[in-house]
C-alpha cells in the first residue's frame, strides 16, 4: 500500500520540526512547502539524511509550488508570522489572515480531500478562515490548541505532584488565547479529580491557580525565554498527535478547536473543545456539561473568539 502523504504547509521552526517527527513516526511521505525560496528544500534534505540513522524510509520533498501538495491525505498548516515578546497572539491577525488566503486556496485547488490541522495564530480565528477559503467540510478542517494547552497543564501538574507525565491527564478548553479553560474537575491523576487531590493535601488550591495561570500564559512564557519566535517542539508534537489519530484512525478523544454547531449551545464557532478524531475527521465533538463557574469562563472565551472572527470579517469582506 502506498504511504499517506502529509503536506506541511509553512517550513518553519514549527514546520521542519513537524517533518522531523513525521518521518520518525513513520507516518507517510512528507511535503514541506514554503514562500521562502531554499528553506522548504533545504529542511527536506536534512531530515532526509538523518534516514539512514534513524532507520526510516520516508521520502521527503521541500516544494514553493502548491502543485506538489496534490492528493495529499493531510495538511499541517503553520504558514505565517510567530509572535515577538510583548505580542498577544491576537496581533497577528491582519497579515496570517492574508496567509490563509493563499493557503486555503491551494489546499482548495489541490488537495480538497486532506484532513486539515491549523498550527497558525490567532487559531480559533485562522482555523475558521482557513475553513471559509478552502470550502473543505468542517470535519476535515480543525485547529489545533487544547492538546498543547492540556499537555503543558500536563507537564506543570506532573511536576507538582511528583508523578509521571503519562498517569496525568486533562483537558483545557475554550480558544487558544488568555481566556483559555483549564478545566480542574476533569483533570485527574490516573483518574482522581484534581479538586480531590487538593482535599488529601496533594497540592493547596492556590497552587493549584499558580498552575492554571502558568498554563493559560505558557506561549508566552516561551516567548519572553526565546525572544526571536514561539514554542515549536511541543506544538509540532501536539499536531503529530492528531494527525495519527487521524491516519490511524485511533478514535482518541482530544480537545481541539473544532466547529461547534449545536453542542455546548453554540449556533457555528470554532473553539476549543472536546473531540473524536478517526478515520472520518472530527467524528464527534464531546458535549460535556459545565458548571456554573466554568460556563462563565467558556462563555468569556467563545466571546473573544467572536470577537477575532469578527475583526476578521472587517478586514476581508468576502468572510463577511
Ligand atoms: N505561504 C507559505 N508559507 C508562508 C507564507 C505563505 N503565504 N507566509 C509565511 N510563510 C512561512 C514563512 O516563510 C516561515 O517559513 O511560514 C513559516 C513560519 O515559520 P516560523 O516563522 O518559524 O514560525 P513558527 O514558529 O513555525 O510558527 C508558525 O504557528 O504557533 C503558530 O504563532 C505561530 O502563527 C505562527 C505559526
Amino acid at each position: 500500500m502506498a504511504r499517506p502523504k502529509i503536506a506541511l504547509i509553512g517550513a518553519g521552526q514549527i514546520g521542519g520540526t513537524l517533518a522531523h517527527l513525521a518521518a520518525i513516526k513513520e507516518l507517510g511521505d512528507v511535503v514541506l512547502f514554503d514562500i521562502a525560496e531554499g528553506t522548504p528544500q533545504g529542511k527536506a534534505l536534512d531530515i532526509a539524511e538523518s534516514g539512514p540513522s534513524e532507520g526510516f524510509d520516508a521520502v521527503m520533498k521541500g516544494t514553493n509550488d502548491y502543485a506538489d501538495i496534490a492528493g495529499a491525505d493531510v495538511c499541517i498548516v503553520t504558514a505565517g508570522v510567530p509572535r515577538k515578546p510583548g505580542m498577544s497572539r491576537d496581533d497577528l491577525l491582519g497579515i496570517n489572515l492574508k496567509v490563509m488566503k493563499a493557503v486555503g486556496e491551494g489546499i482548495k485547488a489541490h488537495a480538497p480531500n486532506a484532513f486539515v490541522i491549523c498550527i497558525t495564530n490567532p487559531l480559533d480565528a485562522m482555523v475558521w478562515a482557513l475553513r471559509e477559503f478552502s470550502g473543505l467540510p468542517h470535519n476535515k478542517v480543525v485547529g489545533m490548541a487544547g492538546v498543547l494547552d492540556s499537555a503543558r497543564f500536563r507537564h506543570f501538574l506532573s511536576v507538582e505532584f511528583g508523578v509521571s507525565m503519562r498517569d496525568v491527564t486533562a483537558f483545557v478548553l475554550g480558544g487558544h488565547g488568555d481566556t483559555m479553560v483549564p478545566l480542574a474537575r476533569y483533570s485527574t491523576v490516573a483518574g482522581i479529580p484534581l479538586p480531590d487531590l487538593v482535599q488529601m493535601g496533594w497540592t493547596t488550591q492556590e497552587k493549584l491557580d499558580a498552575i492554571i495561570q502558568r498554563t493559560r500564559d505558557g506561549g508566552a512564557e516561551i516567548v519572553g525565554l526565546l525572544k526571536t519566535g514561539s514554542a515549536f517542539y511541543a506544538p509540532a508534537t501536539s499536531a503529530i498527535e492528531m494527525a495519527e489519530a487521524y491516519l490511524k484512525d485511533q478514535k482518541r478523544l482530544l480537545p481541539c478547536a473544532a466547529w461547534v454547531d449545536g453542542a455546548f449551545g453554540l449556533k457555528g464557532l470554532y473553539v476549543g473543545v472536546p473531540t473524536i478524531i478517526g478515520a472520518g475527521g472530527i467524528e464527534k465533538v464531546v458535549d460535556i456539561k459545565l458548571d456554573k463557574d466554568e460556563q462563565v469562563m467558556f462563555d468569556k472565551s467563545v466571546d473573544a473568539v467572536k470577537g477575532l472572527v469578527d475583526a476578521c470579517k472587517g478586514i476581508d469582506p468576502t468572510l463577511a
